[in-house]
Formats: C-alpha cells, sequence, structure tokens
C-alpha cells in the first residue's frame, strides 16, 4: 500500500489473516463457486497512529446490490437507536431541524427519528437495503455518501444539523471524502455524530474477528481526534457503548463551536497510559488469533471424533475471518443458523458452511454450537434458551475458546 489514507505516513503491517473472501459475499451452491480473494492485513501508522487495513477492497465490490446484512435482525439494536435518537433530537434546534443517515441500511436510526416528526434522509449504497428503508417509508438515497452526495442533498434539502452513522464511517477507506461531505452539508451549528467497534475493546477481547475487509479502520481517540483535525473539525465528544462488543461513539463539530467534553480528555489520557495504538498492544491481536487458531479447530476435531454434531450461530461478516483464518469448514461445523433472509440457503464465505433459517437449529438440536455472533450473544442465548436446556453448549472463541 503506498501510505496512510489519512496522513501519508508509513504504515507498519501488525497482523496478516492471509487470502481472505469479502466477508459479507455469501456463495451460491448452484453457482460456479468464484471468490474474490484478497490479503487481509492491518497496520498502524507509524505518524498518526491511525490502524487500518494494507490492502482494501474497492468500496463498490462489498456494497453492492444484494449487499446481505440488515441492521433491523437484533432487537437490541432497535432499542439502541430508539435510545440514541432521544438522546441526540433533544439536542437539535427547534424549528424545522433535519438529520441525515450514512449506512442507514434498512432503517437504522431513521424509524426513531421520523416517529419524532422529525426530516430525515439515508444514505446507503447497497440497493437491496436502501429498498428495504424505502418500503418502511422512509427517505433514501442510494448512493455512497462522498462530497459530491453531500453537496447534492444540500442543494435539494438544505443544511443538515445531525448527521449520524453507525457502524459506517469505519466502512469507508477514503475519510478525507467523508469529512469534505461533512463539511458540504453540516450547518455551522450542526453534529457529526458516528459511532463504531473501539480498538480498546477488540484489543483487551483479542477480537481479531473485528478485521474484516468491510473494518477499513479500527478506531481510538487519538487518531480520530487527528484525524477530524486534519479534516478541519473537532472531536468534542467520545461516549463508549456497549453494542457489538464494544464500540466508541465520536462526535465532532466544526472548530471552535463547542468545547471539548472532560470525556475528551480522560480518554486521550487514557490511551496514553495503556500504550493503546503502540506496537507491544497491537502485537497482542495477533497472539491472540494464533491462539484461537491453535485452540478452536481443535476442539471441534475432539467433539467430531466424538460422534458430536456442531452447528454455528450468527452468519457474521467477522465469521468469515475466524473459519477462513482457522480453516474451519462444513467437516467441523455443519451449517450455520441466521436469520437474515439474505443469507439463507447459501454458504458462508470462503469456509463454505451451509446457512439455515434460525428454525433449523431445534430441527433436532446439535451437541454443540460455535457462537459466531458473540456480540449478539444475550439476545441470542435468551431467545436459543431451549438448546442449553435440551444439554446444549455454547463455544465462545472472544475473549478465549471456552465452552459455556
Ligand atoms: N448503520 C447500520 C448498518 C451498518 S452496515 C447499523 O449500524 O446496523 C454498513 C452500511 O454502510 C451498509 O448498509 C453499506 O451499504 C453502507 N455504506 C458503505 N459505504 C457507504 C458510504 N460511503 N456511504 C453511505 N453508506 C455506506
Ligand atoms: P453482526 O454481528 O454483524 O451484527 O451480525 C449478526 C448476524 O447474526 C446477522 O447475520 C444476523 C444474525 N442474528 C441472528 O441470526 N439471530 C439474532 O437473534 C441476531 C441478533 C442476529
Ligand atoms: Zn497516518
Amino acid at each position: 500500500m503506498s501510505g496512510c489514507r489519512v496522513c501519508g505516513g508509513p504504515v507498519h503491517e501488525f497482523a496478516d489473516f492471509g487470502r481472505q473472501p469479502l466477508s459479507d459475499a455469501f456463495v451460491d451452491p448452484g453457482g460456479t463457486g468464484d471468490e474474490f480473494l484478497f490479503r487481509l492485513a492491518v497496520g498502524r501508522c507509524a505518524r498518526c497512529r491511525m490502524v487500518q487495513l494494507t490492502e482494501p477492497v474497492p468500496r463498490e465490490r462489498m456494497f453492492r446490490y444484494d449487499y446481505p446484512y440488515r441492521s433491523s435482525q437484533s432487537a437490541r439494536m432497535r432499542r439502541h437507536f430508539d435510545r440514541t435518537a432521544r438522546t441526540l433530537l433533544a439536542g437539535l434546534p427547534a424549528r424545522d431541524p433535519f438529520v441525515v443517515e450514512i449506512g442507514c441500511n434498512d432503517g437504522g436510526l431513521m424509524p426513531a427519528v421520523d416517529a419524532a416528526g422529525v426530516r430525515s434522509l439515508g444514505v446507503d449504497p447497497s440497493v437491496l437495503a436502501a429498498k428495504a428503508a424505502a418500503d418502511r417509508g422512509l427517505r433514501v438515497r442510494t448512493e455512497f455518501f462522498d462530497a459530491g452526495t453531500a453537496a447534492a442533498v444540500r442543494a435539494a434539502e438544505g443544511p443538515a444539523d445531525l448527521i449520524y452513522s453507525a457502524n459506517t464511517i469505519s466502512h469507508i477507506d477514503d475519510l478525507a471524502s467523508v469529512f469534505a461531505g461533512v463539511d458540504r452539508l453540516l450547518a455551522p451549528a450542526g453534529r457529526f455524530v458516528f459511532e463504531d467497534p473501539y480498538l480498546g475493546d477488540v484489543l483487551s477481547q483479542s477480537a481479531f474477528d473485528q478485521v474484516i475487509d468491510e473494518h477499513f479502520y479500527l478506531f481510538a481517540v487519538g487518531p480520530v481526534r487527528d484525524a477530524a483535525r486534519r479534516f478541519g473539525f473537532d472531536l468534542v465528544d467520545v461516549e463508549p457503548l456497549p453494542v457489538h462488543g464494544g464500540e466508541m461513539r465520536f462526535t465532532v463539530a466544526r472548530p471552535g463551536r463547542y468545547r471539548p467534553t472532560p470525556a475528551v480528555g480522560a480518554a486521550l489520557a487514557r490511551e496514553d497510559a495503556t500504550g493503546l495504538t503502540g506496537a507491544p498492544a497491537l502485537r497482542g491481536l495477533a497472539a491472540g488469533a494464533e491462539r484461537v487458531r491453535a485452540e478452536l479447530p481443535a476442539l471441534l476435531r475432539r467433539l467430531r471424533a466424538g460422534g458430536r454434531v456442531v452447528a454455528g450461530y450468527g452468519a457474521t461478516a467477522k465469521s468469515a475471518t475466524v473459519t477462513n483464518y482457522c480453516g474451519i469448514g462444513p467437516e467441523l461445523v455443519a451449517f450455520v443458523c441466521d436469520s437474515t433472509p439474505g443469507k439463507q440457503g447459501l454458504l458462508t464465505p470462503g469456509s463454505r458452511i451451509p446457512v439455515r433459517p434460525p428454525e433449523a437449529f431445534a430441527d433436532p438440536y446439535p451437541d454443540y454450537a460455535v457462537l459466531f455472533a458473540w456480540n449478539h450473544a444475550e439476545e441470542i442465548m435468551a431467545k436459543e434458551r431451549g438448546f442449553r436446556a435440551a444439554g446444549g453448549r455454547w463455544i465462545r472463541y472472544v475473549p478465549d475458546v471456552r465452552v459455556v
């Protein structure tokens, strides 16, 4: 790679997960079987410390017509968006406020914004996901958010008081284009709020499966503060979030407009004290991944040798990294259940494990189930109480391999 996407500095690789498929490119069992592969590796910029993929994939390959992920599959996330809307809408001006959501997928924050009677617009390039949002009566532009899209929105609708984005800004390799778009679109006193997996939580849990094609960046507060400044904005607030295995919500505004909250300084001090973006902490991620690669397939082989049936739960994008890095295919995990209609009936990328609807889980229950959707553990374990009651056991691998 030519250099850091944020500052042009040299990027030093610290973990390499080898040849990988696109994490949301599920395979048609009746198709040609051809898959696009790339080298999944992650590094840190020596100058601005931003942690990023070293070999990015073109955005059109990932966020295409039938990109299958659907936000609405998680009840907890629906509640998270409702709560978030209540908090963020309270800070908007009284007169005809306008909210733009980048990467709204099939709804995101917008249903709650609409329900509050606030004008909203989603921007998402994945055609079927955006159509699902439109079918719910939401207003969506089926486009990538960048400077051009932002200018068009501004011309058509006026400035945005809030630009919100969940689990999307880290998916966009060209951060400069995001901030250029925000600059065109954001009202003078507006806020740009985005939330993504936090490097601190990824490292503390050795959650190496957060490294996927779509997670172009793993954000920490220091590098995001510096990137915002470079692109002409201030980081004015941060808030840790418990969703998706630990995230950070970043609030950005035009320079000098708001005084940064004490949470920003506290988070920066904590990151410095723990050496979060330093080489030793980052090397821990590769070591954690190797541990899982040594232990998880061995456990599955033992169980299979003993005649046990093992399934998976949650055909997550993250699980592509785990199964392909660890060499786990249908001979070790017979099938994986997932509630997303666009994944069912297909095979997991690379590892080619059949994806079945959740109803298949109890028909009959397997002996063991690998919880690939570990970030939805509470919701799934509550929903699938019957599995434990029938003697089934969950296999976890974050933060380490264990049977529960
Ligand atoms: N916000 C949702 C969806 C996250 S998945 C949630 O938190 O659950 C990421 C979404 O971002 C996908 O729907 C994808 O199509 C969209 N996306 C990717 N690049 C984008 C871009 N440049 N502009 C707008 N949306 C983008
Ligand atoms: P995510 O970790 O990227 O959000 O993906 C979670 C996957 O797990 C997604 O494909 C939907 C699936 N899922 C279920 O099958 N059942 C559930 O109860 C939940 C919450 C998610
Ligand atoms: Zn840099």
